[in-house]
């Protein structure tokens, strides 16, 4: 088992250079498969949703080469692909192979990517979108698999669900004919897929908006593209400097958008300063209760910053709600919080804080991204020492937080636990009498 280890208290203070998107970047991989050339990406993230995807579109011929930070790309010798279980199962972004290799291939097969503890994660929206397209969707036992052209038309999304909107994009640029999407997701992130898909060559008009039009192109061509900044990272670490009555700058963060992000920790009594490419936020003691966070779709208080916003909110004094409208369970947060001596509780779909509490240190497990993320945070913040298990679940998104957050001065470690071996040992004696005993170090002794 893997933990991270934390010794809270400390001040953060210092610099950051803020990572790329995961959540643009994951679409950005899927829509390389319909360039007909080489892709190179700047400011890729090194987490493990990216190489997750990087390695199914791997099983289906995408080259793929990560140095550092930049992302070298090669779909030309990718092949129609069923996703099996293993592959659709890993990181949501998977999702998005069906729009890709539709469009590439006019055919495409998935299993089901599954729910995960925040909520089922259904994809009957991307059906949809697809089917509306009039392609041949199966949805079967195994899998979901969709056949033909699409054909451009129009697109209704009754709830503005980001991947269903980016699959809907990646199967109509190179559609026969114009499509149009109506109640498109406006998240930053889509916004930044129809970029990148404009500069590979396709036509894209409503950029930003909830209505989008596309008008089918033959080809699209291999580019070089810089990733944004990703704007959860960057609310979860000025919202940890915070937390800390640290003062902490983060850099890399030209053209991060951080609408809905900015509200939310201005009524909290925080104050986001912002020039050129840096963001800085310097704690000045002041934390406000907020009486009412409601997560929705862009540009509202997006629901990433939740489980983030839940931990900051305990140290306010005062009574706090946020609820949540987006996923139907994305509560993990409140039980570990408790462990920390946080007077924390949620109903059907809200949370309700009694903030101004010091936090201690305690054994927490993160069961899904954002809420590992949100207890780091915590343990930053708390007297004494914190293990949070379940850092697999962190590092899907946040790229070496121990070693950044390091960086401005958190006590903080990954750390391997290894199952100590404990053997019964029956040592032979030389007068034939048999003794028992424990070994319990997890070296070999060296038989005398
Ligand atoms: C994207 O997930 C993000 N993931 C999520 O970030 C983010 O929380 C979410 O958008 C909302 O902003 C990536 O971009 C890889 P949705 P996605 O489709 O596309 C329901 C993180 O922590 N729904 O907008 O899966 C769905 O169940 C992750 O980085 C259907 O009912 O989100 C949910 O309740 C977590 N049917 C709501 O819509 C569908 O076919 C929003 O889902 C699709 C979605």
């Amino acid at each position: 088992m893997s933990y991270i280890s934390i010794i809270g208290g400390n001040r953060l203070e210092g610099e950051i250079s803020l990572q790329g998107s995961k959540n643009a970047t994951l679409p950005i991989l899927a829509a390389c498969v319909l360039c007909d050339g080489p892709v190179e990406l700047f400011n890729c993230p090194d987490i493990s949703d990216v190489r997750d995807l990087l390695y199914a579109l791997s099983c289906a011929g995408v080259k793929s080469k990560l140095t550092g930070h930049r992302l070298e790309l090669d779909g030309s010798d990718a092949v129609p692909f069923f996703f099996g279980p293993e592959l659709a199962g890993k990181t949501r972004g998977g999702v998005l192979l069906l729009g890709a290799f539709l469009g590439r291939f006019f055919e495409a097969g998935m299993a089901y990517p599954g729910g995960c503890v925040i909520g089922a994660r259904p994809i009957d929206l991307h059906c949809k979108v697809l089917k509306e397209l009039r392609v041949i969707t199966e949805e079967r036992e195994d899998g979901v698999f969709v056949k033909g052209r699409p054909r451009g038309g129009k697109v209704v999304l009754p709830y503005p669900s980001v991947g269903a909107t980016e699959n809907a994009l990646l199967a109509a640029v190179r559609a026969e004919g114009t499509t149009k999407i109506y109640g498109a997701a406006r998240e930053p992130e889509v916004a930044e897929l129809c970029r990148f898909l404009q500069k590979a060559g396709a036509k894209i008009e409503g950029v930003g908006t909830s209505v989008l039009r596309i008008e089918g192109v033959s080809r699209l061509h291999g580019i070089s593209y810089t990733l944004p900044g990703d704007r959860i990272v960057a609310g979860t670490y000025l919202a940890t400097a915070a937390m800390t009555g640290g003062d902490v700058i983060l850099r890399n963060t030209t053209g991060v958008c951080m609408k809905g992000i900015f509200e939310s920790l201005r009524v909290a009594g925080l104050t986001v300063y912002r020039t050129g490419d840096a963001m800085r936020l310097r704690a000045s003691g002041k934390r406000l209760p907020v009486k009412m966070l409601k997560t929705a779709p862009f540009p509202a208080f997006p629901t990433d910053m939740q489980s983030q916003m839940t931990a900051l909110l305990t140290l306010a004094a005062g009574e706090s709600v946020i609820c949540e409208t987006v996923f139907e369970s994305r509560f993990g947060i409140v039980g570990e919080l408790q462990k920390m001596g946080a007077d924390v509780s949620c109903d059907k779909q809200c949370i309700f804080i009694r903030g101004g509490k010091k936090l201690h240190g305690a054994t927490v497990t993160a069961t899904d991204l954002r809420t590992g993320a949100a207890l780091v945070m915590a343990g930053l913040a708390a007297e004494g020492e914190s293990r949070v298990y379940g850092s697999e679940f962190i590092a899907r998104g946040y790229e070496n937080i121990c070693g950044t957050l390091s960086l401005v001065g958190a006590k903080m470690a990954q750390t391997e636990e290894y199952e100590e071996k404990t053997e019964n040992r029956v040592w032979q004696q030389k007068d034939g009498n048999c003794e028992t005993e424990q070994d319990t170090s997890s070296a070999l002794r060296q038989f005398v």
